[in-house]
């Protein structure tokens, strides 16, 4: 499986996401689109990124009915991104669903990953809100090995969740992980963090760094110790 650090590219406007990536001239880093850049741009923006030859993440964790999410995902699939999202919570039908739309007559497909639980959603959250009793890491778990029975290619999870969910669903079941903080940086609004070198040994797949990147007096400097902490 590729390791790799994906740069997360939470910008407000096509002007401000070039004039990041104008600063890579050797590399072409992994890029993750979010739903704030998508909805102000477009899939225009996914073209033009694209183009320039990065691979796309494109995060807009999709949760609607199984033949609407099939729908949408035939369409992000003719956008040649590399990787996609859903929420688990949808059903293992749903998932089903979104294979099935992202599926090319050819046979391939973008990566598809799921969101289990969002990180921002915890255990007091999930029992009062959305009344579901089972322990939060319980529910995580649960959701990983649908998204495997789905067919799936792995799951958005926290670092520290990355050695379970492969005890879990196998060495193949890839983990994306976010809350990657250098050891010297700011952790910012992230609560539970690791460092690229940390989430390497504990067997994240893929890093997804913004702001250490992003916010960083050098980006290309921020980004290559990344890869240097993480892939080498
Ligand atoms: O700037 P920072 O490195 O915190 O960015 C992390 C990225 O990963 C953001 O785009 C954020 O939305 C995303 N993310 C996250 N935690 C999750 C899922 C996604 O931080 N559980």
């Amino acid at each position: 499986m590729g390791k790799d650090v994906i740069v997360a590219c939470d910008f407000a406007s096509a002007e401000q996401v070039f004039s990041f990536l104008d600063k890579f001239q050797d590399e072409k880093p992994f890029v993750k689109i979010g739903m704030e850049l998508f909805y102000a741009e477009g899939p225009e923006i996914v073209r033009q990124i694209k183009a320039r030859g990065h691979k796309i993440f494109l995060d807009l964790k999709l949760h609607d009915i199984p033949n609407t999410v099939k729908k949408s995902m035939a369409v992000l699939s003719r956008l040649d991104v590399d990787m996609t999202n859903l929420h688990a919570a949808g059903t293992i039908s749903m998932m089903e669903a979104a294979i099935e739309g992202l599926t090319r007559p050819d046979g391939t497909r973008p990566m598809l990953i799921a969101v289990t639980q969002l990180t921002s959603t915890d255990q007091e959250r999930m029992t009062n809100d959305l009344l579901i009793n089972r322990p939060i890491d319980e529910v995580v778990m649960h959701y990983a090995h649908n998204a495997k029975v789905a067919g799936l290619d792995g799951v958005v999870c926290s670092p520290l969740e990355a050695g379970k969910v492969h005890a879990t669903c196998g060495d193949n079941f890839c983990t994306v992980t976010p809350g990657v903080r250098f050891a010297d940086g700011d952790v910012g609004d992230q609560k539970r963090v690791m460092t690229p070198a940390q989430a390497k040994e504990i067997g994240s797949d893929y890093i997804v760094v913004g702001r250490p990147i992003t916010a960083a007096a050098d980006p290309v400097a921020a980004y290559r110790r990344c890869v240097s902490e993480f892939c080498d």
